[in-house]
C-alpha cells in the first residue's frame, strides 16, 4: 500500500476508502484520484457530518419568522421619486463603470435534460438565440448606451467549464472584447454517505459535485475576480441566474436603490403568482433578511393571507442580486464562525461502487451532498435593500422540459414583452388576452433590450416594419 501523505491523512481521519482501489489505478488515474482528494477539506467534511449529519436533520429554523419589507413599483404604491432618483444613481454608476454583470453557470440542469453547458441552451423565440448571447447582447448594449463597455463575470463548474469556454471562442464572444469576460469555476464538494462516509464514483474518482452558487463568494475571492475588479474601478457585482433570458443584467434603478442606501447585497421581489410557486420567500427573522426555501416554508405559512386577502409570505426570490465587492471579500475569508455561508444538505441518490469496486446505481437516496446558497449572505449585509420588479420584465426562468418555467413558458413571455413594447409604441400586433402575439416576435438587445431603449431605437426607424407575420428586429 502507498505512502503518499494524502493517503496517509485521509487514513487517520477515517476516509482510508476513498483510496480503497488505489493500488489497482495506473499512475495517471491514481494522479487523478490524489488530485481529487487534495481538494477536500477534511477538516471542513468533518464539521459538517457533525453538524448536519449527527442525529436527526434539524429543520430550517422558523421562529420569529416574519414576511420583509420592500420597495414597492411606484405602479404599486411606491414613491416615484425616490425610484428616479434610484434610476438617476445608477446610471451614473454604470457611466462610471464601477457595476460588473456576474452569471452563476455552474449548475447541472439536470431538469431540463439538456446536454451542455445550460447557457448554450437556444431560448430566444425566433432566432433560437442561445442563453449566453443573450446576456452578452444586453451586456453589449447596456455597456454601448453608458459610454463604458462592462465586464461580465461567469461562473463554471468543472463539468462544464471548458465546453462554455469553447462556446464563447466559436461565437466570437458574442462581439464583447474577449478581455471583459471572465470565466472561472466554482469549487465542488465530496458528496458523503448518511455515516459521514466520502463516497467513490468509481474506483479511481470521489464522488464531486458544484458546492453552490454560495460558493461564488470563495470562488470569486480564490480566482481572483475580486482584485481585477479593484483593479478596474468596479465596486458591484450584478448577479444573476443562467437559466433567466428576462433579466434586466444591469436594472439602473437597482443599482440607484442599492448604491443610495448604501447596501452590501440587495435583492429583487416578484409577488409570488401563487402560494404553491417555487420560490424563495424574502422574511425577517430577529431584524435579520432571510430568504426561507420554497421547500423549507410549510404549506400552511405559504397559503397565510394578511388582511387585504394577499399572500402574507408574498415577496418571491428570483435570485438576482447586487452584490458589494468587498461584503464578497468579507464572506469569502470569514472563517469558523457568524460570518460564513452555512452549507445546507441535500440527500440524494448518488451512483458510487461498493466493496469490491462494481458500480451501484441506487433507486432511494444513499447519501448527503453539501450545498452553499447565495442569498445566505443576505442576514450578514449591512442594509440589505429588497425592491419589487415586474415579473414581465425580469423572470421567466428555464427550468423544467415541459410545463412550468419550461422552454414553452419562457419563449412566450419573451414573446409577450416584445408585444409590449410594440404595443406602446402604435404598433399593431394582434395578441390572446394573455399579450401572446399571434406570430413570433423578437427583438435583438442590440436594438433595444428594455421598454425605454426599445421606445428610443423605434422612434429612429424610418419606416416601422409591418408585425402581423412575425418580426425580428436587430
Ligand atoms: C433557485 C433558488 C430559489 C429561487 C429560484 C428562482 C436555490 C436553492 N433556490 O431555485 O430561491 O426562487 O432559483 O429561479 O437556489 N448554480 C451554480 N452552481 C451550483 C448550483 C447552482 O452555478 O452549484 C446556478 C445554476 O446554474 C442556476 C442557479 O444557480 O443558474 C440556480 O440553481 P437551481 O439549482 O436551478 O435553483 P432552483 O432550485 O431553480
Amino acid at each position: 500500500m502507498s505512502k503518499h501523505p494524502l493517503i496517509q491523512k485521509f487514513t487517520a481521519a477515517g476516509q482510508g476508502q476513498v483510496f480503497a482501489f488505489f493500488d489497482e489505478l495506473d499512475s495517471a488515474a491514481q494522479a487523478q484520484l490524489l488530485a481529487e482528494a487534495g481538494e477536500i477539506d477534511l477538516a471542513e467534511v468533518a464539521g459538517l457530518t457533525r453538524t448536519l449529519l449527527g442525529g436527526a436533520a434539524a429543520g430550517v429554523d422558523l421562529t420569529d419568522l416574519a414576511p420583509a419589507l420592500y420597495e414597492r413599483l411606484p405602479e404599486n404604491g411606491g414613491d416615484a421619486a425616490a425610484w428616479a432618483a434610484a434610476r438617476a444613481a445608477g446610471e451614473a454608476a454604470l457611466r462610471a463603470g464601477s457595476v460588473a454583470a456576474f452569471t452563476v453557470a455552474g449548475g447541472q440542469g439536470t431538469r431540463l435534460g439538456y446536454d451542455g453547458p445550460k447557457g448554450t441552451f437556444p431560448v430566444t423565440p425566433v432566432k433560437r438565440k442561445p442563453l449566453f448571447q443573450v446576456f452578452a447582447e444586453k451586456i453589449r448594449a447596456a455597456g454601448r448606451r453608458y459610454g463604458r463597455p462592462l465586464h461580465w463575470f461567469i461562473m463554471t463548474s468543472h463539468a462544464n467549464h471548458a465546453a462554455t469556454e469553447e462556446f464563447f471562442h466559436a461565437h466570437g464572444h458574442f462581439g464583447l472584447e474577449p478581455a471583459r469576460v471572465h470565466f472561472f469555476r466554482q469549487g465542488r464538494m465530496p458528496a458523503v454517505d448518511f455515516n459521514g462516509r466520502i463516497l467513490l464514483e468509481s474506483k479511481g474518482s470521489i464522488a464531486l459535485s458544484p458546492d453552490g452558487h454560495g460558493g461564488s463568494l470563495r470562488a470569486l475571492a480564490r480566482s481572483g475576480a475580486l482584485d481585477l475588479m479593484a483593479r478596474e474601478g468596479i465596486d458591484t457585482l450584478s448577479y444573476f441566474q443562467v437559466d433567466n433570458p428576462l433579466v434586466r443584467c444591469v436594472d439602473p434603478a437597482f443599482i440607484g436603490w442599492h448604491k443610495l442606501q448604501g447596501s452590501e447585497m440587495s435583492s429583487k421581489m416578484v409577488p409570488k403568482a401563487h402560494a404553491g410557486e417555487k420560490v424563495g420567500h424574502f422574511c425577517v427573522q430577529r431584524g435579520k433578511t432571510v430568504v426561507v426555501e420554497y421547500s423549507d416554508l410549510p404549506a400552511a405559512m405559504q397559503q397565510e393571507k394578511d388582511d387585504t386577502g394577499r399572500l402574507r409570505y408574498l415577496a418571491g426570490s428570483i435570485a438576482i442580486h447586487l452584490l458589494d465587492r468587498e461584503f464578497i471579500r468579507r464572506m469569502a475569508s470569514a472563517d469558523e464562525g457568524t460570518q460564513r455561508l452555512a452549507f445546507h444538505r441535500a440527500d440524494k441518490k448518488i451512483p458510487t461502487v461498493d466493496a469490491a469496486g462494481r458500480p451501484v446505481k441506487p433507486d432511494q437516496p444513499n447519501g448527503v451532498k453539501f450545498e452553499l446558497f447565495v442569498f445566505d449572505a443576505l442576514p450578514f449585509a449591512r442594509n440589505p435593500v429588497v425592491i419589487e420588479t415586474a415579473r414581465a420584465d425580469d423572470f421567466s426562468p428555464v427550468k423544467n422540459a415541459a410545463g412550468a418555467d419550461s422552454p414553452q413558458t419562457c419563449r412566450d413571455d419573451q414573446c409577450r414583452q416584445f408585444a409590449r413594447w410594440l404595443k406602446a409604441q402604435g404598433a399593431a400586433v394582434s395578441t390572446d388576452a394573455s399579450g401572446l402575439p399571434d406570430a413570433g416576435l423578437e427583438v435583438s438587445p442590440l436594438f433595444g433590450y428594455d421598454e425605454q431603449t426599445f421606445a428610443e431605437a423605434w422612434a429612429k426607424l424610418p419606416l416601422k416594419p409591418a408585425v402581423a407575420d412575425g418580426l425580428y428586429l436587430e
